[in-house]
């Protein structure tokens, strides 16, 4: 089976027109994305944070496949037996790209998002644990543009919509964040030279060839906990479930080989994460969301089951269209705002949060649920915005 991408990039016309100094990070043609790579930065620090249940998580995040489909696929198979295999995993909407954004910013915005919106480089960042992005094929670290096709490769691989991270405003505005998120050649590098960060998301676009699990296993990192999923399933008619499994040397013996079907989405990833370094919160989706088991029985918090009178049966909740919002094309919406008062676990709101929004709890919709809504079942706006429903 093929974890291939369902983009087909626009074929690029060949460009021999000198490029214009200073280039813009969102230019695609080849002169002018040569000419930015030759000046790009890139930073790479490292950090040593000690986590309750692990030091360093690398989030592996791969394309549309139904949960069936990748249950049954021998690699995730084997991979399976070597962690703890998650059976009840959801993604959060359809198309692909509003997921990966759900990982970083604990909401699914679309396209770029306004930089008041934080995300987990700054929940981490504000606890010094060193974070880095790595992308197949980006052509240099901080680029913004929409695809990259390599001229000399014809690689085609690389797609902003699968960026997690310089979608975000908050990212792509910052020369020092933007130079962290990179080329996944860097991970290679940083790998060799002992300069990997603490937290790592990697969208691998080769995983069919077994080549970046492979670097995965190979390394012997310790303490590290490893998350592979798949952004979205591939038939939208049915419930947007996917399969995902943890990995690595975190997780205790007696574990290894054994199932979890305790209800996850993307945001457990980042809760996950805020639970084992104690970071601050985002306000968001990521407040409520289930702990990964295995590290909420060291840091206490609760799994919970969905059970939520707001919603229908968690059967009748398929995850798979997105409601209103800032962004969307067909209905907006208001841009949702943090809720600053957040509290789990001792967790709070990250402070830069509470200082952009202050005054805001009367438009606050996140109040610390588990239970999401979707396409079918959005978001219950306060007063006075209800109005603006379509
Ligand atoms: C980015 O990675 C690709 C392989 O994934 C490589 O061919 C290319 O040279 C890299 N570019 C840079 C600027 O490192
Ligand atoms: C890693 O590579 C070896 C051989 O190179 C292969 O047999 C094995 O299946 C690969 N493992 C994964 C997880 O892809
Ligand atoms: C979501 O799934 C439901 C149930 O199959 C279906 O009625 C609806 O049309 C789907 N929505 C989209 C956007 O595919
Ligand atoms: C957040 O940014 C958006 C877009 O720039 C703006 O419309 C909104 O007023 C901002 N909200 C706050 C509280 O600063």
């Amino acid at each position: 089976m093929r974890f291939s991408t369902s983009f087909t990039a626009a074929s690029l016309t060949a460009v021999a027109l000198a490029a214009p100094a200073p280039v813009s990070p969102t230019a695609t043609d080849v002169t002018d994305v040569y000419a930015a790579e030759a000046t790009a930065l890139t930073l790479s620090p490292v950090s040593h944070v000690k986590g309750k249940v692990f030091d360093r998580y690398v989030s592996i995040w791969l394309e549309n496949t139904d949960y069936a489909a990748a249950a049954a696929d021998p690699t995730m198979e084997a991979l399976a037996k070597k962690g703890i295999k998650l059976t009840n995993s959801f993604a959060v909407t359809h198309p692909s790209e509003p997921n990966y954004l759900s990982v970083f910013g604990g909401w699914r915005p679309f396209r770029a998002t306004p930089s008041n919106v934080s995300t987990i480089a700054d929940l981490l960042d504000d606890k010094g644990v060193s974070w880095g992005v790595y992308q197949e094929d980006m052509p240099y670290s901080g680029y913004q543009g929409f695809s990259w096709v390599n001229p000399k490769t014809g690689a085609n691989d690389y797609v902003r919509k699968h960026n997690p991270a310089i979608v975000y405003n908050s990212i792509a505005n910052s020369p020092e964040k933007a130079a962290k998120v990179k080329n996944f050649t860097l991970f290679n590098e940083e790998l060799k030279s002992n300069k990997l960060p603490q937290w790592l998301f990697i969208t691998p676009n080769m995983l069919n060839d077994g080549h970046d699990t492979n670097v995965t296993f190979d390394a012997s990192w310790s303490n590290t906990l490893v998350h592979i999923t798949f952004d979205e399933n591939e038939d939208y008619t049915i419930q947007n479930q996917i399969l995902a499994v943890l990995l690595g040397d975190a997780i205790p013996k007696e574990l290894v080989g054994t199932v979890d079907d305790n209800y996850y989405n993307h945001y457990s990833e980042l809760a996950t994460v805020e639970a084992n370094w104690d970071l601050k919160t985002l306000g968001r989706w990521d407040v409520g969301a289930n702990v990964f088991a295995n590290v909420a029985s060291k840091t206490r918090d609760n799994v919970r089951k969905w059970n939520n009178d707001d919603y229908p049966a968690f059967e009748k909740m398929f995850f798979n269209s997105s409601y209103p919002g800032i962004l969307s094309t067909t209905t907006w919406a208001p841009q949702p705002v943090p809720d600053i008062h957040s509290r789990r676990k001792g967790r709070t709101t990250l402070d830069s949060i509470q200082d952009a929004w202050p005054g805001s709890d009367d438009k606050n919709y996140y109040h610390g649920e588990l239970e999401i809504p979707d396409g079918m079942h959005p978001p219950k706006y306060p007063e006075p915005f209800s109005a603006y429903w379509a």
